[in-house]
């Protein structure tokens, strides 16, 4: 039996992620607010510790897969801060904090949740990325505050994808025997995207969304994809970045991606 940790164990892509897993004869710590193994606030240095050492108490020093998924939408009167502290501090505190947990696996995966809002939000803001990546919280708080909440969703996706694509290759995680990917999801019908939506601001916004599927995710498709990179025939997965979108990011860039090299400076 394989022990896989969840952070926001308890809704939406971390409930469906975990319920499958459960169903598979896996064992799954959960993180989140509430209805959890481990009751952790990822907002805070001292709740990610908490959660750390929980995961570590339980599982005993030896963790098969792990999954940050807690994350939040940015909201109007949501501060911008708690985006930055949880969608990227949240996660990459806790991929390095089980880092060695997850060595002690042999055959481990860690998979984050990105989001196809990196590559289809115009005028994203870079500061927040940039000082995100720099590993400066407080600067990074600043620079979301400055940006506001719904506009610092994107940035705290697009720094965690770029924190994983360059970990992913180096000695400390594939060279341990750990393969570190990311799902970036479209938009998938969870009590978060339920709350945007019903929010008169947010919305219009989250309705405007093109969709070429024609229709919202489902948890349940995320899951899906996120449990194959957890498994045995992913293996050969390495700092991918797996968009699971509808077709939205192909719809509003078909050039962009793949991306060529430049040619190097003479
Ligand atoms: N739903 C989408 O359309 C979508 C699209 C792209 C990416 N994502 C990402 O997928 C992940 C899961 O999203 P979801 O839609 O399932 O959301 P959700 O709101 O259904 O679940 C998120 C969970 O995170 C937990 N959480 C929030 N703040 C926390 C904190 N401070 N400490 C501990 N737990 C906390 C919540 O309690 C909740 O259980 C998020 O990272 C989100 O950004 C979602």
């Amino acid at each position: 039996m394989r022990t896989i940790a969840i952070t926001g164990s308890a809704s939406g892509i971390g409930a469906a992620t975990a319920k499958r897993l459960e169903g598979e004869g896996q064992r799954v710590i959960g993180v989140d607010l509430r209805d959890a193994e481990i009751v952790a606030d990822l907002s805070t240095p001292d709740g990610r510790r908490a959660a750390i050492d929980g995961i570590l108490e339980l599982s005993g020093g030896k963790l098969d897969g792990l999954v940050p998924c807690a994350g939040l939408m940015g909201l109007p009167d949501r501060p911008a801060s708690l985006l930055v502290s949880v969608n990227y501090f949240g996660s990459i505190e806790l991929f390095e904090g089980l880092r060695e947990a997850l060595a002690a696996s042999g055959e481990a995966a860690a998979v984050g949740l990105c989001s196809n809002s990196t590559t289809t939000s115009p005028g994203l803001s870079m500061d927040i990325v940039e000082a995100c990546v720099a590993g400066d919280e407080d600067a990074a708080c600043t620079a979301a505050e400055r940006a506001g909440s719904i506009q610092t969703y994107a940035p705290t996706k697009l720094a965690l994808g770029h924190w994983i694509r360059s970990r992913a290759t180096t000695e400390d995680w594939i060279g341990r025997g750990i393969t570190l990917n990311a799902v970036a999801p479209g938009k998938t019908q969870t009590p978060m995207v339920a709350e945007g939506k019903a929010h008169p601001v947010m919305g219009p916004l989250l309705d405007a969304f093109p969709i070429p599927a024609g229709r919202d995710g489902r948890p349940e498709e995320i899951a899906n994809l996120i449990c194959y990179l957890l498994g045995p025939e992913a293996r050969f997965f390495v700092g991918s970045v797996i968009f699971c979108d509808g077709g939205t990011d192909a719809l509003l860039r078909p050039q962009d991606w793949p991306a060529p090299m430049p040619a190097p400076e003479r």
